[in-house]
């Protein structure tokens, strides 16, 4: 088991570079297999979810090489009645379920695992579902598993109107994946309008699909017959970028983050403002200055371009050293307050109602030893920890590589006091 040991580090400064989006670099992956043909895909983070993606395309007779942050991803051997979808990682990674879209789009059928449960609550996939089915396939759930099948003579799916209830940044990739090849016309309504969906559309786009729309709340896909092989770089992650802005705020030191697209995080960029940080955009970088005196802002989470759900554990951990109260409501999980236990082991005051946090801050926070419980949390926990006066020993990092490309090293090299080990 691994930990980290993480000292007060109150003199951050210089630059942090930003690693590619793991989000997209997921669905991008998955997206590969509607090509016979080679897709290269660049910039790709090296964290965990990823390989477990690259395990799963290739236990069903993908290659794939790697070299840095460059995939090479040729999926023209897949014998895809005889191979089957590893259960373990399904069952461990929900990105997996992207898989669905494709490859019903490409074969016509396929029985896979059902995605497993999450820590951040129940996360259905009835969206992704009632899409394919007005595509025209039939679903029909087992036990642990799911069969689809595309009821056409071809075997193709056929185009159509998919209208979501609610924004899922998932469902709205499944169909739009297996829209590319469907036959005729589809139209998304109330499509989730993340940039990761932007960053799909552009790599199916380069591989000959016909997509228009991506990025409002109405995505249109004209189906074609096949699909082209391609070059793709992975958008910056707006996630990280957010997270190392907080680590600026809650430490009072200013950093400088490249590269990163201003308007994927123009709501953090908001509320840090109104927090009293002064942030300076130009070209693909910020420069973000704290004041001593971080005012505490209220928060909701938004689909985007709202206040995104991924950074509120880390925006809760700022809001416990600011002056006065903060309202922090969530509403796009119902189980993602994992952290405030945590933050409140250091000394924080967290009083949670419902799924609203009260946060009223605090002088100081003091080390604790801490248990990261997901992804996003176990990042709040680290970037808590930088402020708190000694040493903190935080576990749970599984969660953290998941998702954060070289989240200590990033942090040590812009002077944090950070070390990694086997056991403590
Ligand atoms: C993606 C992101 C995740 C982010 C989330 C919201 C990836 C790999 N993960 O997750 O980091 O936190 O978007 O921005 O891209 N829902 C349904 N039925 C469905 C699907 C979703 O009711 O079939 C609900 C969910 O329970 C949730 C909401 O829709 O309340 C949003 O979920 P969704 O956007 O689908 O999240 P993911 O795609 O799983």
């Amino acid at each position: 088991m691994q930990v980290l040991k993480v000292s007060e580090s109150k003199r951050l400064s210089g630059d942090i570079k930003i690693s590619g989006a793991k989000n997209s670099a997921l669905v991008l992956i998955a997206a590969s297999l509607l090509t016979k043909e080679s897709v290269q895909i660049s910039n790709v983070p090296k964290l965990t979810d990823v390989y477990s993606m690259i395990k799963l395309l290739l236990g069903i007779g993908a290659t794939i090489s790697e070299t840095s942050n460059k995939l090479l991803l040729q999926t023209n051997r897949i014998d895809f009645l005889t191979e089957k979808l590893d259960v373990e990682i399904v069952q461990s990674l929900r990105a997996s379920f992207f898989c669905i879209g494709p490859l019903l789009a490409r074969f016509g059928e396929l029985r896979m695992p059902l995605p497993g449960g999450c820590r951040i609550g129940v996360r259905p996939i009835d969206e992704h579902l009632k899409g394919l089915k007005r595509l025209g396939a039939s679903v029909k759930v087992e036990k642990d598993h799911i069969l689809v099948k595309a009821l056409s003579p071809e075997k193709r799916l056929v185009g159509a109107k998919v209208k979501f209830n609610c924004k899922s940044v998932g469902a709205t990739e499944t169909i739009l994946m297996a829209a590319t090849l469907a036959q005729g016309k589809t139209i998304i309504e109330n499509s989730a309008q993340e940039p990761e969906i932007q960053d799909l559309a552009n790599m199916l786009r380069r591989m000959g699909a016909k997509i228009k729309g991506d990025g409002t709340d109405r995505i249109e896909v004209e189906g074609v017959d096949q699909l082209k092989g391609c070059s793709h770089t992975v958008m910056p992650d707006r996630i990280e970028a957010g997270t190392f802005l907080i680590a600026s705020a809650i430490t009072r030191c200013p950093l400088t983050i490249s590269p990163v697209i201003y308007e994927h995080i123009e709501a953090v960029i908001f509320k840090l403002e109104e927090s009293g940080c002064l942030v300076k955009k130009s070209d693909n970088s910020i420069s973000i200055f704290p004041i001593r005196d971080i005012k505490s802002v209220d928060i909701t989470t938004r689909p985007y371009p709202g206040f995104p759900t991924d950074l509120q554990a880390p925006f809760m951990a700022l809001m416990t050293t600011a002056k006065g109260t903060s309202k922090i409501e969530e509403t796009i999980f119902e189980k993602r307050m994992h952290h405030i236990n945590e933050l409140n082991k250091m000394g924080a005051n967290i009083e949670l109602q419902g799924n609203t946090a009260f946060v009223v801050g605090v002088k100081e926070l003091r080390p604790s030893i801490l248990q990261g419980k997901d992804l996003r949390a176990c990042a709040a926990i680290v970037l808590a920890s930088l402020v708190a006066r000694g040493e903190s020993i935080i576990q749970g990092l599984e969660h953290l590589d998941r998702g954060y490309e070289n989240f200590d090293m990033k942090l040590n090299k812009a002077g944090a006091f950070i070390s990694r080990s086997r056991t403590f």
